[in-house]
C-alpha cells in the first residue's frame, strides 16, 4: 500500500490501550510499568503525534475511529530482518553456513537488478506493515541499489527505518562482493542522501566477520568513528561452525566479538544479531560499549543455532531487543517471534513474561536504538506508530480469551495464539497504512 492516505485534522482511536512506562521486572506478572487503559481514546494531532489519552469521547474536531473491544499497541520494532530473504523464508534442511550458500546468496544476487530490488523493497515494507511492524533495522543486499530501494519504500510510507548497503568483499559468490574503495564511496553517498532524512537512518552494515576483509572492517570502523550518529549492524556468534571459522580467519582476536571491538564497531548504536555463543568477557564488552543484541529466537530454533542466554545478558547489563531475522526466522510476525522467545527461555528453565516480551519489541527496542523519544510508547509527543489487534481470532483463541481471569493471563494467551491475522489496522505517524480487508 503505497498511496498517501489523507490526514484529517486530528484523529482519535478507541480501544484497549497497552504500553509501558518503564522496563517491566523480569518474570513479574503484575508490574507497575504496565499501562493498560481499556476502552480509552488515543488522541493524535495534525502532525501525527500522540496528543494524549482519555476515557471521554473527544469532540467533533477529531476524526473518531472506534476500535472498541480491540487491543491497541505501539507498532512493533523489528531490530533485525533481511529484506531480500522473503524469497527464502522456510527453506528446508540446513544450518547457517550451508543455508547461506544454498538459499540466501543466490536469492540476494537477484537484487543486482534494480527492478528486482525495487519490487522486493515495496513488497517487504508492505509485509512489515501487514504484520504490525512499523519500524525496522534492515539488511538489504550488497548492491547499492537495494539500499536505495529500501530507503525509498520506507520514506514513501513515512516509516522509521535503519538500513545500509551490506559490506562483503570476500567469501561470497560472484555478483555478491564489493571492494573496499567502492564500498566506501557507496556508503558515503548513501549516508549523505538518506541518513537523518525523514525517518531514515544509515547503518554501517557488516554482514558478518567472515565476509569482510580486515581492511573492509577497518573502513567500516572509520565510518562509525567519523560520525557517531550512524548505526552499525552485523551478526555475531550465531552458530558454532561460524564461530570456529571466525577463530581461524582472525587468529589474533580474543573472540568473535573482539573482531568487531578492535575496529571500533561496538558503540551505543551497534545492533548485533544473535550473540548465542558469547562468553562473560564478551558480555562485559557489550555492556561497556553500549552495543546491543537483537535476539532472534525463531531463526535460532529454525537454523538449529542455539539458545540465547537472556539472563546472562541482563546480569551483564546490555540491552536486548527481539527480532524476526527473516528469512532465517520463519515469520515476520513479532507475536510469533516473541512466542518462540518464550519457548527458548523455557528450555533454559526461565520464564519470559508477556510484559518483558512485548517491551523488547516496543519501548525497550526503541530505547536501545536511542529512539525512545520517537517510538515505542504512547507518551505524549511520540509519533503515532500504532497497531490495532483483534484480541482473538478463531474459536480456540476466542474461548481462551473469554476464560482469562487477569490481564497478564489474557495478554500472554494473545501473544502465544495471535499473529498477523489479528491485525485490524496499522498507523504510521498517525496515517493509516494498513487496514484489513
Ligand atoms: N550471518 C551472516 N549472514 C546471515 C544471514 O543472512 N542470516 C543469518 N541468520 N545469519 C547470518
Ligand atoms: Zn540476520
Amino acid at each position: 500500500m503505497n498511496q498517501k492516505t489523507s490526514q484529517t485534522a486530528k484523529t482519535a482511536l478507541r480501544g484497549d490501550l497497552l504500553d509501558f512506562s518503564a522496563a517491566p521486572a523480569w518474570g513479574a506478572e503484575d508490574d507497575a510499568a504496565v499501562r493498560f487503559r481499556p476502552n480509552h481514546w488515543l488522541l493524535i494531532d495534525e502532525q501525527g503525534r500522540i496528543a494524549g489519552i482519555q476515557a471521554e469521547e473527544p469532540g467533533p474536531e477529531y476524526q473518531r475511529i472506534d476500535h472498541a473491544g480491540k487491543l491497541i499497541l505501539p507498532g512493533f520494532i523489528d531490530t533485525h530482518v533481511h529484506c531480500p530473504q522473503l524469497d527464502v523464508i522456510a527453506s528446508y534442511g540446513s544450518e547457517l553456513l550451508d543455508w547461506l550458500n544454498r538459499y540466501t546468496f543466490p536469492a540476494e544476487r537477484r537484487y543486482a537488478d534494480p527492478a528486482v530490488a525495487h519490487e522486493g523493497a515495496e513488497r517487504f515494507v508492505d509485509a512489515l506493515l501487514a504484520h504490525g511492524t512499523t519500524s525496522a533495522v534492515v539488511f538489504p543486499t550488497v548492491h547499492k541499489g537495494s539500499a536505495e530501494a529500501l530507503f525509498e519504500s520506507a520514506r514513501s510510507r513515512g516509516m522509521r527505518m535503519i538500513a545500509g548497503k551490506v559490506l562483503m568483499d570476500r567469501h561470497a559468490p560472484d555478483g555478491l562482493r564489493d571492494d573496499v574503495a567502492q564500498a566506501e564511496r557507496d556508503c558515503v553517498d548513501l549516508i549523505q542522501r538518506f541518513h537523518g532524512r525523514d525517518r531514515l537512518a544509515y547503518a554501517v552494515t557488516v554482514r558478518f566477520a567472515p565476509t569482510s576483509t580486515p581492511e573492509q572492517l577497518a573502513m567500516a570502523g572509520a565510518l562509525c568513528k567519523a560520525d557517531p550518529t550512524l548505526y552499525m549492524q552485523t551478526h555475531v556468534a550465531e552458530n558454532r561452525a561460524e564461530v570456529d571459522w571466525v577463530a581461524q580467519l582472525f587468529p589474533d582476536a580474543r573472540s568473535y566479538l573482539d573482531v568487531y571491538a578492535r575496529e571500533g564497531l561496538l558503540h551505543p548504536r551497534a545492533v548485533l544479531a544473535h550473540g548465542i555463543w558469547l562468553d562473560e568477557a564478551d558480555r562485559r564488552v557489550l555492556a561497556r560499549t553500549g552495543a546491543q543484541i537483537a535476539h532472534c529466537p525463531s531463526s535460532n530454533l529454525f537454523l538449529g543455532s542455539g539458545l540465547f542466554d537472556w539472563t546472562a545478558a541482563r546480569e551483564a547489563g546490555f540491552a536486548v531487543s527481539s527480532a524476526s531475522d527473516v528469512g532465517g526466522g520463519t515469520s515476520l510476525s513479532m507475536q510469533r517471534t516473541l512466542a518462540d522467545g518464550y519457548k527458548v527461555q523455557a528450555l533454559g528453565g526461565r520464564r519470559l513474561s508477556a510484559w518483558a516480551a512485548l517491551h523488547s519489541a516496543t519501548r525497550g527496542a526503541a530505547k536501545a536504538l536511542g529512539l525512545g523519544e520517537e517510538i515505542g510508547s504512547f507518551e505524549t509527543g511520540r509519533l503515532a506508530d500504532v497497531c490495532v489487534w483483534d484480541w482473538a481470532h478463531g474459536p480456540v483463541a476466542e474461548q481462551r480469551d473469554t476464560v482469562a481471569r487477569e490481564l497478564h493471563e489474557r495478554v500472554f494467551a494473545w501473544l502465544l495464539l495471535s499473529d498477523e491475522r489479528n491485525l485490524a489496522q496499522a498507523f504510521v505517524a498517525g496515517r493509516s497504512r494498513f487496514r484489513r480487508g
